[in-house]
């Protein structure tokens, strides 16, 4: 199958899939530019070509007289500082002289079959060369002989390519990275809305939209992470694009670092994105022969509506970046002791918890965070992964045996990019901490970063975790990150190189990842920064799912929740069912809302299952019998949202299977009014040709029926209501 062509007397590259098509052109002087990425079309006949006008204060190419041709309005493929194009540039490169300046011009091309790893980094993968392909295009600077290599891959069967960017040193002096963005896509003609995801901790991800003005707006983190408080991602979108219509452009970095996602609006009204690695306090020596890899980012293309830009995004996360073996499996159904019991444990305490999760039928235990060092509180012990003998006379594995004994699985906490001044690692290493010499480092709960892009300092981490991981016999791993990073510092690189130590930290932590994802193979692993604060696709590449936040309220998660579906799938976002009032916002909300909301998720318990009262106890055993019932539907069926928390009073989603004979509905409402006006669900997705039978009520509806009608939604006298329905096809 074809999916990229080059027609060499047009100078035009055409991606295209049976969905997409991606179309570049080659243009005067070697400029590559960009002429559309949008719905299919089988030819191009070169009518998009830019038309030439001539523009005030718009220069032109040196050398040249064509003044109706400038790199300044042109829609380009990757801009460089120091040439004609007042725009944000892509890449900008500190040369030995001192200048930024570079005028990359098209060299060559490759096409190749499948998708190639981007060594160090997190990347999409294809089981099968046939499932995609992939074009460098190469371009190259004349005067200092610095390469950029533009890889765009197509995958046969989705909305979606996977682009990146190289530069290659292939000058003879030394030259410094300070910008090499990922991705530039310019567009034309678009009045665009851009959908970002902002949040705070246990606040993550709500979806914000807003106009795209005049002028530039930025959507970064500057924490060393990919950050609660702005995700790694944005969607451009018509004025009238909404869940299932209208034109919807996604764009997901893979990467867990700063990063920035550049919208620039000039003169023309046209919208340049340029987005990658924030190049704020970036710098990257490369001495000749060297080169530099940016991160990958998905794009995906949607004609209608977000539904389906995030249905793209889901299925190649699940499908093409997430390596785990546990993907294609349903997860356990866990009860964690973080809000249970908080530092406040020992064996002792736990067993009996344990033994309720039993009863109930519950599949796993996670011991979180105070199982080591001597970790009372969050003052102590981060670095020092060794078990907390107080509170484990007889080890680690012995209380794992317990839990083993049980019939259950048994998952620990760590956090192993941490380091308490309190500590053994920190009295042997306090060298392994980052910080700027001569200047105390900055607390933040009580801890500090260690430099993981230190070799030794990983190994250290490594031999520890290993250890222990093997003593505690554990199914699974929580890997939290509870602090963002300051005093960026790396004590073994010089003065000229501090600048990748934002990146060099996020490379040495996916090389620990790599490593120990690799030595257990069989440990589900789950991610976690204070919930959500890594929660990108980069971090997919090593973990299957991900803590979405340590908000556990059912109606606060309804906005995390829906946010976080806009990119990530169902089956990488965990959802516990928590205490009342709730922990975080003092919220009681009742026992089935708490359950419905966490069940659109992968599900567990957040709470003491001991102080429970025994209607709730008996409600946990429903739920999880309702839960393995739909678990597999929920996690990698096809996920529609239906109506959004932030524009009023409800929420709805529906969960449908692959082959469409099965669907699960959700359906939430904040506050009850005396005199409620009458609403409706209409549900997506289904088959309309298909009967659908309603598993509580036994009344069958057409498929058309459901999407189309829809039918009332209670009439409730109580606030914070929430409602599951399970719909099965019949014959
Ligand atoms: C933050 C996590 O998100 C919580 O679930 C819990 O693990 C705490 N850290 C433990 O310190």
């Amino acid at each position: 199958m074809t999916l990229i062509e080059f027609n060499e007397t047009q100078g035009i590259f055409h991606l295209h899939n049976s969905k997409i098509s991606y179309l570049i052109s080659v243009e005067e002087g070697g400029l590559l530019s960009h002429l559309y990425f949008g719905k299919k079309v089988k030819d191009y006949h070169g009518q998009m070509r830019y038309p030439r006008v001539d523009r005030g204060f718009s220069g032109n190419l040196p050398g040249t007289f064509d003044r109706t041709y400038s790199p300044d309005t042109l829609p380009r493929e990757f801009s460089s500082a120091g040439e004609m194009d007042y725009r944000t540039p892509a890449v900008l490169v500190r040369q030995e002289n001192g200048a930024n300046a570079l005028a990359l011009r098209y060299k060559s091309y490759q096409i190749s079959a499948g998708k190639p790893s981007l060594p160090g980094l997190p990347a999409t993968f294809v089981q099968n060369d046939n499932e995609a392909q992939t074009l460098t295009i190469t371009l190259a600077d004349e005067v200092t002989g610095i390469e950029v290599d533009l890889l765009y891959t197509i995958f046969a069967n989705q909305a979606v390519i996977a682009r990146s960017s190289k530069l290659r040193n292939e000058s003879d002096q030394t030259i410094y990275v300070e910008k090499l963005a990922s991705l530039e896509m310019d567009f034309v003609d678009k009045d665009f809305d851009v959908i970002c995801l902002p949040g705070a901790h246990a606040n993550e991800r709500h979806l914000e939209r807003g106009a795209v003005n005049f002028g530039k707006q930025s959507f970064a983190s500057l924490r060393g992470s990919s950050s609660h408080h702005m995700n790694p991602f944005i969607a451009l979108v018509d004025k009238k694009t909404d869940e299932f219509q209208g034109e919807a452009y996604g764009f997901a970095l893979v990467y867990s670092g700063n990063h920035n996602f550049e919208v620039e609006k000039d003169q023309l009204a046209q919208v340049r994105l340029v987005a990658g690695i924030n190049d704020f306090n970036f710098s990257w020596k490369l001495v000749a022969g060297e080169s530099f890899q940016a991160p990958e980012i998905l794009l995906a293309y949607s004609d209608t509506g977000l539904n389906q830009m995030s249905q793209a995004f889901h299925k190649t996360i699940h499908n093409n970046l997430v390596r785990s073996k546990f993907k294609n499996e349903e997860r356990p159904i866990l009860v964690n002791n973080w809000e249970a019991t908080y530092f406040d444990y020992d064996e002792e305490k736990l067993k009996p918890i344990v033994d309720e999760a039993k009863d109930m039928g519950i599949e796993m235990f996670v011991l979180d965070d105070g199982w080591f060092g001597h970790r009372d509180d969050d003052n102590s012990s981060l670095g020092d992964w060794k078990v907390y003998q107080k509170k484990f006379p007889q080890g680690i594995g012995h209380f794992a045996d317990y839990v083993h004994a049980q019939g259950l699985k048994f998952g620990l906490w760590v956090e192993p990019e941490m380091v308490s001044f309190d500590s053994d690692l920190y009295q042997q290493h306090p060298d392994y901490l980052m910080q700027v010499p001569g200047r105390a480092p900055s607390p933040s709960r009580n801890q500090y970063l260690l430099d993981m892009g230190r070799e030794e300092v990983r190994q250290n981490i490594y031999d520890q975790l290993v250890k222990v991981f093997k003593e505690a016999k554990v199914d699974y791993i929580k890997w939290d990150m509870n602090r963002n990073m300051s005093d960026v510092f790396a004590s073994d690189l010089p003065s000229d190189q501090q600048g990748q130590v934002y990146h060099r930290y996020i490379l040495g932590v996916y090389k620990l990842m790599e490593d120990l994802t690799a030595e257990f193979p069989n440990i589900l692993f789950e991610g976690c920064s204070g919930g959500g604060g890594r929660f990108d696709a980069g971090w997919a590449y090593y973990m299957p799912q991900i803590w979405a936040s340590d908000n556990t309220d059912a109606i606060a998660r309804q906005t995390i929740q829906y946010g976080t579906s806009l990119v990530y799938p169902v089956s990488m976002t965990t959802a516990h069912v928590s205490a009342i009032p709730n922990h975080q916002t003092g919220r009681k909300t009742p026992f089935d809302t708490r359950g419905a909301i966490a069940m659109s998720g992968v599900f567990g318990y957040e709470l003491d299952l001991t102080k429970m009262s025994q209607a709730d106890k008996d409600q946990v055993k429903v739920q999880v019998k309702q839960y393995q019932a739909i678990r597999s539907l929920v996690q990698f069926g096809d996920f529609y949202r239906l109506k959004s928390p932030s524009e009023g009073n409800q929420t709805a989603w529906n969960f449908v299977s692959a082959d469409k004979k099965e669907a699960v509905l959700v359906t939430a409402q904040v506050l009850a009014y005396a005199q409620p006006y009458l609403t409706k669900t209409k549900l997506a997705g289904l088959d309309p040709d298909k009967y659908y039978q309603d598993q509580e009520t036994k009344v069958i509806y057409g498929g058309d029926e459901l999407m189309n009608l829809g039918f009332y939604d209670p009439v409730v006298h109580e606030d914070y209501t929430a409602k599951m329905y399970h719909f099965k096809a019949i014959d």
